[in-house]
């Protein structure tokens, strides 16, 4: 895997490889990199000849009192594991490299924005999208994937790309999680291990909400309330936990037929979030 800081060395490479016929996929990701990372580089590598991974720790995707000097930046592992993985070109730019000037662009995808995270993050999704459009410009990509434990980021990057014909398709790849069910995050390094074990209930209260709307419970703001009750029993600080539609995130109303149920909750000083997505048969 050769490895890259620079715009100029990256267009380059991309450029040899398109010129001898080879299709690029993309994987864009913050580094500390877990098992969820290297299954959307495998993913990748199933629908591209050539890998792309960027680590870049966007600082303009972290509000004023987020974790952006304390984000874990282990360069030389994360390098060892996209190699093992089989990426072929690592591109882990500065933040002068990718914002040279005052940023004066943006990117802000209207309405899925102002939802779960959206809310209680200002900003946060106006920094995901600038930042996926450079690297978009710059790797020119004919994929890219993203994991579904971001779903909203998913989704605002998925309608970006359709409001601004970027040439890319994206591909979602589904969450990986521990065995207690716990999603895997960058940010499960800072839980101890007794903090992970405790984790698993977010997994579990997402599945048993899931459960009950199978089941035909249609009370969302009663099921909304249940889960958030059982959280708080485990220890957790829920910021939300929602029931929303799978396409707008729009709250859910009962006629809707997919349906996202979302939660960020605070463990300690650690914000986790989680989701699970199901299908219903429309109410008459
Ligand atoms: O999901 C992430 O790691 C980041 O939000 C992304 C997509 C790499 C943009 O900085």
């Amino acid at each position: 895997m050769k490895t890259v800081h620079t715009i100029a060395e990256t267009r380059q490479q991309v450029r040899d490889w398109r010129q001898a016929g080879l299709t690029i996929g993309f994987v864009p990701t913050m580094g500390n990199l877990h098992a969820g990372h290297i299954s959307l580089i495998d993913e990748a590598r199933r629908h591209a000849d050539k890998v792309v991974a960027s680590i870049f720790v966007n600082p303009t995707q972290f509000g004023p009192s987020e974790d952006f000097d304390s984000y874990p930046r282990t360069l030389e592992a994360d390098s060892e594991k996209l190699a093992a993985a089989g990426c072929d070109l690592l591109f882990a730019p500065s933040v002068d490299e990718m914002y040279p000037e005052k940023n004066r662009t943006w990117v802000d995808v209207d309405d899925l924005g102002d939802y779960l995270c959206g809310a209680s993050r200002p900003g946060h999704f106006r920094g995901v999208s600038t930042v996926v459009s450079k690297l978009f410009n710059i790797v020119l990509p004919d994929i890219a994937c993203f994991g579904e434990k971001d779903f909203q980021q998913l989704a605002i990057i998925r309608r970006m790309v359709q409001d601004l014909f970027f040439p890319v398709r994206i591909i979602a790849v589904a969450t990986a999680r521990e065995a207690n069910g716990l999603a895997m995050s960058s940010r499960n390094g800072y839980l101890s291990t007794a903090q992970k074990q405790q984790a698993g209930a977010i997994h579990a209260t997402l599945q048993a909400l899931k459960a009950r709307i199978e089941a035909g419970e249609r009370d969302y703001p009663a099921l909304v309330q249940a889960g958030t009750d059982q959280l708080t029993q485990a220890g957790f600080v829920v910021d939300y936990l929602s029931i929303n539609h799978a396409g707008t995130l729009a709250p859910a109303t009962s006629p809707d037929s997919h349906l996202l149920i979302a939660v960020a909750a605070k463990l300690g000083t650690t914000r986790l979030i989680d989701n699970v997505s199901l299908s219903i048969a429309r109410d008459r």
